[in-house]
């Protein structure tokens, strides 16, 4: 009598292992099992496409804003601010359980006319700052859980490039090098003290003169207390002979400092064929890169996301960036078909929740 309920049981519990054991599909569903962050940067003006939206919330647990949240859009004009574009992310983001990563509150780069544009003294532009990061970071308390607080500030020797934040005319720090990046982080800490607050640098994946600097200066911070919680690397990999060796020594020095690090912009541009096409070997050669750099992150405890810079061919910022000779730098192709490269993605990060 007892016989048929222990059959039930022993099968439910196989049934049960079968589905525990059933591999991830999407990448976001390794990435929960796996406790990362997988994410991308968007376009709020593209939500309203369907096969956008329903990709983004079914692969990505996180969103960044690509531009919505840089100066340029938050203040077109010196008086307000607007964030209404950001806020649509927010919404999109909170409507599918995803997180926000913030980008980016002090760069040379995407700054409104008036502001490259005017002849403001030091006093006035370090007002500026503290006032932008202040009150920026105080509508998205509790809504956005890391910023990119400082975007490439770092030429490709590690010096501090000119910006309108360091020396043109800068806040008052001018040639004193990472102080007004310092100066940056202490204002976001203030601002919204429960936030993660990043460095966010390019070119400096590997080993190199830059990721040098960067390691320097960020070693400087955590040693002086300077309120600082990870490094962003960007990996905008700009061709198929990268080498992808020296990434994961890279992650391994600054994580050892007590910083997380996130894989920020990532995509893997290739030449653009005749007919606009991509061959096999390339598409092949691409996702081997993006293997590499994903399993370099997954593999170091420290590395806590990876984001890719958009996720479809269709809408990516190589196109212009490149004025049309470099293309096809993303997982998923224009028609939202996944690529081998988001295949070997999903791979390595499914790789990481099976351990
Ligand atoms: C790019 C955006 O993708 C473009 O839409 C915009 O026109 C220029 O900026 N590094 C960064 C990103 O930190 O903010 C940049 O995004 C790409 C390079």
């Amino acid at each position: 009598m007892t016989c048929p309920k222990i059959f039930v049981l022993l099968s439910l519990s196989v049934l049960l292992a079968a589905a525990t054991a059933a591999p991830p599909v999407t990448l976001r569903q390794a990435a929960d099992k796996a406790g990362i962050l997988v994410g991308a940067a968007v376009r709020p003006s593209l939500f309203s496409e369907p096969a956008y939206s329903a990709t983004l919330a079914r692969e990505f647990n996180m969103v960044e804003p690509e531009d919505a949240m840089k100066w340029w859009v938050v203040r077109r004009d010196a008086d307000t601010f607007d964030f209404r574009q950001g806020d649509e992310i927010v919404a999109f983001a909170q409507a599918h359980g995803m997180r926000v990563r913030g980008h980016c509150l002090v760069w040379d780069h995407n700054n409104p006319e008036w502001l490259a544009r005017g002849h403001f003294g030091t006093d006035q532009m370090s007002q500026l700052l503290q006032q932008h990061i202040i009150r920026v970071m105080q509508h998205y308390a509790g809504q956005v859980f890391a910023w990119d607080v400082v975007n490439e500030a770092l030429d490709e020797d590690g010096r501090f490039k000119d910006s309108p934040w360091y020396n043109r005319p800068g806040i008052g720090l001018a040639g004193k090098g990472s102080a007004y990046v310092e100066q940056a982080f202490r204002w976001a800490h203030q601002a919204d003290p429960k936030a993660l607050l990043f460095y966010n640098e390019a070119e400096a994946e590997g080993l190199n003169g830059k990721s040098d600097a960067v390691y320097a200066m960020v070693k400087d911070f955590k040693i002086r207390g300077v309120p600082i919680d990870g490094v962003g690397l960007q990996m905008h990999i700009p061709g198929l002979d990268f080498d992808t060796s020296q990434i994961s020594p890279n992650i391994k020095r600054l994580t050892a400092l007590g910083l997380q690090v996130h894989v920020t912009e990532l995509d893997v541009s290739l030449p653009i064929g005749s007919g606009g096409s991509f061959s096999k070997d390339d598409l092949q050669r691409q996702a081997e890169i993006y293997r590499a750099i994903v399993r370099a992150c997954v593999e170091n405890p420290g590395c806590t996301a990876i984001q890719t810079w958009g996720f479809t061919d269709k809408y990516s910022w190589i196109g212009s960036h490149s004025h049309g000779t470099r293309g096809g730098a993303l997982p998923f192709d224009r028609l939202y078909q996944p690529k081998p490269a988001y295949e070997a993605m999903l791979e390595e990060i499914a790789r990481r929740s099976s351990r």
